[in-house]
């Protein structure tokens, strides 16, 4: 089996948010054990590896909808934002924000909690954040929840923006953003 083989591929957006795609993970494990036994032999670390990354087959998710995938135990929101929601969130002036930090595992601590800081292309379509409210942890409603159009926690009443970036409720924090490239123009690796 290639790499290739290992996408995380058979699912379909729907507005709903909770697609836990937790094969994605048990896959990569299968292929490292089918391709590599000596070294799943050898390295007792491998199968950890395998699951510290994982790659998710995006080309399904259409713009203003988002995926949830489980990484590492936790859900993953992925979303392919609408020009008006990049708009919204890039029009808002960072000095006003709760959490000035943009949160985001690809850029050094302290960077700025900019819509360009957070948005894990140029273009700004693709939002990639852990979906654990930083409050208490609950997981938090999405497509345009909330008072600002993005996210919305109704443990405690946390709402967030269109970039997941904390602006009213008790969470003390943006929503993080984990280690995550393109492979190519739809597969998204976590981690
Ligand atoms: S856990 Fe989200 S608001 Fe409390």
């Amino acid at each position: 089996m290639s790499q290739a083989d290992d996408h995380a591929t058979g699912y379909s957006a729907t507005k709903r948010d909770f697609i836990y795609y937790a094969t994605a993970g048990a896959g990569a494990v299968a292929a490292g054990a089918a391709v590599w036994p000596l070294v799943n032999q050898m390295n007792p670390s491998a199968d950890v590896l395998a699951l510290a990354s994982i790659r998710v087959d995006v080309s399904v998710v259409d713009p203003g909808t988002q995926i949830t995938v489980l990484w590492q135990g936790k859900p993953v929101f992925i979303r392919n934002r609408t020009e008006e929601e990049i708009a919204e969130a890039r029009a808002v002036d960072v000095s006003s924000l709760p959490d000035q930090d943009a949160g985001n595992d690809n850029l050094p601590a302290g960077t700025p909690a900019t819509d360009e800081n957070r948005a894990l292309n140029e273009e700004g379509n693709w939002l990639v954040q852990m979906g654990v409210c930083t409050h208490l942890g609950c997981v938090p409603l999405g497509d345009g929840a909330g008072d600002f159009g993005g996210w919305f926690c109704p443990c405690h009443g946390s709402h967030y923006d269109t970039s997941g970036r904390i602006r009213k409720g008790p969470a003390p924090a943006n929503l993080p953003v984990p280690v995550a490239s393109f492979i190519d123009e739809f597969t998204l690796q976590l981690g």
